[in-house]
């Protein structure tokens, strides 16, 4: 089913934030196929929220992170376990909020005009299987939306794989 996304301009960021999970539990609720979840939830995402400029999944296969369904600039394909945001998701199973991507030691540029990052390691019986990363093209666009996206990861990562 299509989705229509509304114009998000003049909304709080936790009205932003609710309107995403709404939209994303109308795709739980009517699609199971993660492909197409991960490819809607990404557009969503990136439809609803101002100043992103990258939003996608990398999924675990071979103990390297490989590009999955996403919306913005073409970006790397793999991503090794000891190097970038990303990873220190995966290495620590924590969300990683990086403000400066300029004080970030090791930092995968894809798109250079990333300047701030968000990853939420994404679990699933209690196994890893990927992440979900959000990048800015400002700094610190993610200090008030970290929360949402805590939940936000809650909400879909039983659905994914
Ligand atoms: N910056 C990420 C790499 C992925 S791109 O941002 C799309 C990292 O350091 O892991």
């Amino acid at each position: 089913m299509a989705i229509k996304i509304k114009n998000t301009d003049k909304m709080s960021t936790k009205d932003q934030i609710n309107y995403i999970k709404l939209l994303i539990t109308g795709q739980l609720e009517t699609e199971k196929d993660s492909l197409a979840l991960m490819s809607n939830i990404s557009a969503i995402i990136k439809g609803v929220l101002p100043r992103i400029n990258w939003v996608g999944f990398y999924l675990l296969k071979e103990n390297e992170l490989v590009l999955g369904p996403f919306q913005g600039l073409p970006a790397c394909t793999r991503l090794q376990k000891d190097k970038g945001v990303c990873a220190k998701a995966w290495r620590d199973l924590k969300v990683i909020r990086v403000d400066d991507v300029n004080n970030f030691e090791g930092h995968v540029a894809c798109d250079e005009a990333s300047l701030s990052e968000l990853v939420i390691p994404l679990i699933k019986d209690g196994e890893f299987y990927g992440v979900l990363d959000l990048d800015s093209p400002i700094k610190n666009r993610f200090i008030d939306l970290e929360e949402g996206f805590i939940e936000i990861g809650k909400l879909i990562e039983d659905y994914l794989i």
